[in-house]
């Protein structure tokens, strides 16, 4: 009994990993997004064959299962206890606040339930009574938060930059006189946003000397600056550039909780003191002030300690990686200018994708996600490789390309 239960479990596993991954008959994910929110949700149904952890090349983060994570709520409380929260003060929510405050050198940070409503309150509030916020085209605050500026903030955004990863002073000074020149009953311009790493550009650090170029000529004219740096420690150990250097070009900075972090969802925004003290109301008033976020904040805190220190690990250990899977014939995996933890893998025409996968899946617990339409997967590093020996990747595929070869 218990040997059939435990053969329907891994069907059912494998067949949600067939969906997740893109290797059955659902839509393929755009190019340039990363997984749409529909393969986004089959995705987080994969579960590991193994007691093992997952290593896996999909996600920024852990992408821990429900048990998973209950584990390691209890790993973390056993070492030290997990202070609960009560309606976004004090517990370990505070101790996260306190934390961002210094990694980002602002005086303040206060946590939200998402990054969306992060993005939105800090554009309203810096915004004042001006109208319009000159967003990236590509960002995730014009394409993604079902315009809520418009709708809920009566914020106009003005999109700059199509079809570049990011835009250039010249780009935002071209826009601020086309509007100022086309315009014939004016409204102000509040908020120039800089979205870092790019979301829908395979993760481009924007290059800090633009940041720089721009938050000057912002400064000069007296444009707020809000950056959307939902992964920004992500770009951080990419670049050398530390959290605190790209976030003194910003009045706000929003840092996801879950995207590398591993919490479940939350967000955190970080200003000046007289800015954050007016975050909680705007909360409220939108619904977001939830009883108790603790199980979020608790798991935070923990990936937020040696970020740094693991992701130079990280870093080293996936150059090793990678360099050892370039060499094996058939695969090719190439780095994205201005890129961070996101690479382009192309598989020979010998080499099945599929094949290759399902064995990987099988045997050792590795995630490999669907390729596009041009045949590339977007081979994506996180801490999941820290979790074993490098030799034992690198075996495992070795053997992955032998068996998925014609
Ligand atoms: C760049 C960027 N900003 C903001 C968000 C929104 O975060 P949340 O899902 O917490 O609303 C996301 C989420 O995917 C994102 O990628």
């Amino acid at each position: 009994m218990s040997k059939k239960l435990n053969q329907m479990e891994k069907e059912n596993n494998r067949r949600s990993f067939l969906k997740g991954c893109g290797l059955a008959t659902i839509p393929l994910i755009l190019p340039t997004v990363g997984l749409t929110a529909t393969s986004l949700a089959n995705a987080s149904t994969v579960r590991s064959v193994s007691k093992e952890q997952a290593v896996n090349f999909i996600f920024d983060g852990l992408a821990f299962s429900p048990d998973e994570y209950l584990d390691k709520l209890i790993e973390i409380t056993k070492q030290s206890t997990i202070e609960p929260d009560f309606y976004g003060q004090e517990g370990s929510i505070r101790l996260l606040e306190e934390n961002f405050a210094k990694i980002t050198g602002k005086e303040k940070a206060v946590y939200l339930p998402t990054g969306t409503m992060a993005n939105q309150v800090a554009i309203k509030l810096l915004n004042g009574m001006n109208t319009k916020v000159i967003v990236p085209e590509n960002s995730h605050i014009f394409r993604d938060e079902a315009d809520a500026a418009q709708s809920v903030h009566s914020k106009r955004l003005v999109p700059i930059g199509k079809g570049e990863p990011y835009f250039s002073l010249n780009d935002l000074k071209d826009k601020i006189n086309y509007t100022n020149e086309s315009e014939v009953f004016k409204s102000g311009l509040g908020t120039v946003v800089i979205e870092s790493p790019v979301r829908r550009a395979d993760g481009v650090a924007v290059p800090v000397e633009s940041i720089k170029e721009i938050s000057a000529y912002c400064k000069q004219h007296g444009y707020k600056m809000h950056l959307d740096g939902a992964r920004l420690h992500l770009a951080a150990a990419y670049t050398g550039v530390s959290i605190s250097a790209y976030a003194s070009y910003f009045d706000t900075v929003y840092i996801s909780l879950y995207k590398y972090l591993n919490a479940t969802g939350g967000a955190i925004l970080c200003g000046d003191a007289k800015m954050i003290d007016q975050v909680a109301h705007q909360v409220k008033i939108l619904g977001g002030t939830v009883y108790q976020n603790w199980s979020s904040s608790a798991m935070a805190l923990h990936y937020l300690k040696g970020f740094k220190e693991r992701w130079k690990k990280v870093r080293t250990v996936s150059d090793k990686l990678i360099n050892a899977l370039n060499k094996l014939e058939g695969i090719q995996i190439k780095s994205i200018k201005n890129g961070t933890n996101i690479y382009d893998l192309s598989l020979g025409k010998e080499v099945n994708l599929k094949t290759l996968a399902i064995y990987l899946y099988e045997n050792h617990n590795i995630w490999l996600g669907r390729a596009n339409d041009k045949g590339i997967v977007k081979f994506t590093i996180n801490e999941s490789i820290l979790s074993r020996d490098i030799h034992t990747i690198i075996a495992a595929w070795e053997a992955g390309v032998q068996k998925a070869r014609g």
